[in-house]
């Protein structure tokens, strides 16, 4: 009954006038990691501690390692002109050969196709998790900086307009819980302003490492909506708008989450 108490009382602060489309509810982006108790946020600074390492690890080496069809990754990104460091902050991001909006996870699958003769990786599986944390930590502590104009426009207002829906048995969108109400508790979390930027994460509730689609829908499910299915191009769009509303904010992966 408390769970529900506490999401109705949300839906009644979100009984208002919806706030113009755009507004974030906030000046400055703020880092989930921000709103995590002492100790979870002790955990992702440690770099030995936090256990998102692991699949930072693992990544490297699947990185290194030669495919059966062609090069290693690091044959071709090997530092230098090709280095991936601070690319990850640029993503989602249009690819120029099909004009599509690419993630990281889809953008490491073109290139095994295009580039290695290998079949794409599904979205969750570990080595696609684990490429995608190491891709993801070479941009540690870069500002988040995704474009939306040109032919990424399209995606930018789909994603915007997901993220001001009302949806599931609760009504609620997620600019009623991310933009109106972050810093209140909810279910022993305090809502933070929703940013990916802690993505691909750890998260303490999972017992595992999860990308951030994973973390959308458990955020759909929380207001009983019937979440999209990770990779999905609803959720790939929405990654865009969220990139964009936390553009400037420091990229953190591998975060450690609740
Ligand atoms: C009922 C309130 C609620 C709604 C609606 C909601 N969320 Fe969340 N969300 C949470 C809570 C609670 C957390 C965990 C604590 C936090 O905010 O980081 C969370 C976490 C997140 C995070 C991870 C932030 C981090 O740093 O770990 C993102 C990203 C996010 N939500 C995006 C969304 C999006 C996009 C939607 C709409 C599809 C949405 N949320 C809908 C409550 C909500
Ligand atoms: C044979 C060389 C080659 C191999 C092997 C290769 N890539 Fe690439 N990669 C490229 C090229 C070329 C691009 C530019 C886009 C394109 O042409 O597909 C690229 C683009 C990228 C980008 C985006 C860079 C940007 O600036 O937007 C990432 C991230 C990336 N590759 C990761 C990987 C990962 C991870 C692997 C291994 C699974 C890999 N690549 C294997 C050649 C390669």
């Amino acid at each position: 009954m408390r769970r529900l108490g506490a999401l109705a009382l949300l839906a009644l602060s979100a009984c208002g006038p919806d706030m113009a489309k755009g507004e974030t509810g906030f000046e400055t982006p703020q880092s989930g990691s921000a709103f995590l108790k002492p100790d979870t946020r002790a955990l992702q600074s440690d770099d030995f501690a936090n256990p998102g390492f692991l699949w930072v690890d693992r990544g490297e080496a699947l990185f290194a390692r030669a495919s059966e069809g062609g090069p290693a990754c690091a044959s071709c990104h090997d530092g230098g002109e090709h280095t991936l460091e601070g690319v990850a902050a640029r993503y989602p991001a249009i690819d120029d050969q099909t004009g599509e909006l690419f993630n990281l996870e889809r953008r490491i699958n073109a290139c095994r196709s295009r580039h290695q003769g290998e079949p794409p990786l599904e979205h969750e599986s570990e080595a696609l998790l684990s490429l995608t944390a190491y891709v993801a930590h070479l941009s540690r502590g870069v500002a988040i900086d995704v474009e939306t104009g040109g032919a990424a426009r399209p995606y930018y207002e789909a994603g915007r307009e997901y993220f001001f829906t009302r949806r599931g048995q609760f009504n609620l969108s997620c600019h009623h819980c991310h933009d109106r109400n972050w810093g209140q508790s909810l279910r022993g979390d305090t809502i933070s302003q929703g940013h990916p930027n802690g993505f691909p994460a750890y998260r303490l509730e999972w017992e595992s490492f999860g990308s951030l689609h994973r973390r959308l829908r458990d955020c759909d499910t929380g207001v009983r909506a019937a979440p999209y299915p990770a990779g999905s191009d609803t959720y790939v769009a929405l990654e865009l708008y969220l990139a964009a509303r936390a553009n400037g904010l420091a990229m953190e992966s591998p975060g450690v989450r609740r």
